[in-house]
C-alpha cells in the first residue's frame, strides 16, 4: 500500500487518448507533440512515445527534458530566450519558434543552423478566461502583422499559432481556423510547417474525430505544408487522480472533510480558475465540502455527493489530475508532497516517485 497523498496515472487512461491521437496522425497527417508545460511527468513517456511525434517545450528546462526523457522531434519555444540560455536551447531542439521579430534578429546568427520559425496571433481565441486569452488585448504572445511578418520570410520555414483554449467545439475550431487563413494565407503558401498549438479537446469523448482529421489534410494540402498539433490536455486529460485520505471531519453548518492534501499546493491550476475539483461519482446522501489541509481559508477541493458518511481514514479520488497539475505542484506549508505512482494496464500499482523531507529543504536554501 502506497502512502497517500500520491497522484495516480492510469495507462489505460492514457491508452484511450493517446489511440485517437495516433488515429488523428494517420489519418490527417499531422504530426503531434506532447506540451510539456501541461504534463511532463517522465515516467510514463516510454509508454507515450509510440503514439506522438515527439514534445514541444516553454524554456531551456523543457526543451532538456522533452529531448533527454522523451526523444523524437523537439520543438522549442518561449516568449523569450536570454542571451546566456540560447546556445543550450539550440543543442537540445531541431526546432526553434521565436516569440517575435525581434527574438528572431537578436539571434539570426546563433540559430542560422536548425529550423526556425515564429508565432503569429490570429488576434481571435476560443479562451473564456482573460488570463489564459493568447488574442487578449496587448498580448504579447506572437506576431499579428503579416506585412511585418512577410520582410522576414528569408530567415524561417515555419509557424507556430496557438489560439485554442479547451476547445471541444470543432465547428469553432474549423471557423477560427478559417480566420487564421484569411489573415496569413499569403504567409502560409510560402511556409513548410505549420504548428496550429495546443487547446484542441480532441480526446474528448464525443469529438467528430474524421471531421477535424480531414480539416487538418485538407489545411495541409491547400499551403503545402506539415501540420503539427501540440496537445497537452487532450493527451492526458481524465488519465489520473490525485488519491487523499480524510484526516478529519467538522460540521460547521455544513459537513466538512479535511484530507492530507491542498488544493493550492497540488492542484493550484483549480484555484486559479475558480474551478472546482472533481470526484466520482458524486452521487448519494451525505454532502461534503472536501478541504485541504494547508492554512489558506480557501483551500477547498469542492463540494461532493458521498454515498456514505465521511471518517478518518476514507479514501477520496479527486479526479483529472495530470494536466497544469503536477508541473505546478508546490510546498506551500510544506505539506507532504504527494508521491507519483503508475496503474499498469493489468491493474497493478508501481510506485515510481516519493518525496520527502530532504525534497523540501533543497527547494530552498
Ligand atoms: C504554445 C502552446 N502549445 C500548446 C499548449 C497546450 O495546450 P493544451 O494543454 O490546452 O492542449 C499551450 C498551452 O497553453 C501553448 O501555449
Amino acid at each position: 500500500m502506497i502512502q497517500t497523498p500520491y497522484y495516480l496515472i492510469d495507462k489505460a487512461g492514457l491508452l484511450r487518448n493517446l489511440e485517437k491521437i495516433a488515429y488523428v496522425r494517420e489519418r490527417s497527417g499531422a504530426k503531434a507533440l506532447l506540451a510539456l508545460k501541461c504534463f511532463a511527468t517522465w515516467c510514463v513517456f516510454d509508454f507515450m512515445r509510440d503514439y506522438m511525434d515527439g514534445t514541444t517545450s516553454s524554456s531551456l528546462n523543457e526543451v532538456r527534458l522533452g529531448h533527454e526523457r522523451f526523444g523524437k522531434e523537439t520543438h522549442a519555444y518561449s516568449v523569450a530566450y536570454a542571451d546566456y540560455e540560447i546556445d543550450e536551447v539550440i543543442s537540445h531542439a531541431d526546432k526553434i519558434i521565436f516569440n517575435s521579430i525581434s527574438q528572431l534578429e537578436r539571434f539570426a546568427e546563433k540559430s542560422a543552423g536548425i529550423v526556425r520559425g515564429l508565432r503569429l496571433n490570429p488576434q481571435v481565441s476560443s479562451s473564456s478566461f482573460d488570463l489564459a486569452d493568447p488574442a487578449r488585448p496587448f498580448s504579447r504572445l506572437g506576431e499579428w502583422d503579416p506585412a511585418k511578418v512577410a520582410r522576414v520570410m528569408d530567415r524561417i520555414s515555419g509557424f507556430m499559432i496557438h489560439n485554442n483554449c479547451e476547445n471541444a467545439d470543432f465547428s469553432l475550431f474549423d471557423r477560427m481556423l478559417g480566420d487564421i487563413e484569411q489573415k496569413f494565407g499569403e504567409l502560409l503558401k510560402r511556409a513548410e510547417w505549420v504548428s496550429l498549438g495546443g487547446g484542441i479537446h480532441f480526446t474528448g469523448g464525443t469529438y467528430p474525430l474524421d471531421l477535424f482529421a480531414d480539416r487538418l489534410k485538407a489545411f495541409s494540402q491547400t499551403y503545402g505544408v506539415q501540420v503539427y498539433l501540440e496537445p497537452g490536455e487532450a493527451s492526458i486529460t481524465n488519465s489520473t487522480t490525485l488519491e487523499t485520505t480524510v484526516l478529519d471531519t467538522l460540521f460547521n453548518g455544513k459537513n466538512l472533510a479535511i484530507v492530507d492534501a491542498s488544493i493550492e499546493a497540488h492542484m493550484l491550476d483549480l484555484l486559479i480558475y475558480r474551478e472546482s475539483a472533481k470526484v466520482k461519482p458524486n452521487d448519494g446522501p451525505h454532502r461534503y465540502m472536501v478541504c485541504g489541509k494547508s492554512c489558506l481559508a480557501g483551500d477547498i477541493f469542492g463540494e461532493f455527493d458521498f454515498p456514505n458518511a465521511l471518517k478518518t481514514g476514507d479514501r477520496v479520488s479527486i479526479q483529472d489530475a495530470a494536466g497544469y497539475t503536477m508541473v505546478k505542484k508546490n510546498w506551500f506549508n510544506g505539506v507532504k508532497m504527494p508521491a507519483i505512482a503508475v496503474k499498469e494496464l493489468d491493474g497493478t500499482i508501481t510506485p515510481i516517485r516519493e518525496f520527502t523531507y530532504l525534497d523540501y529543504e533543497q527547494s530552498l536554501s
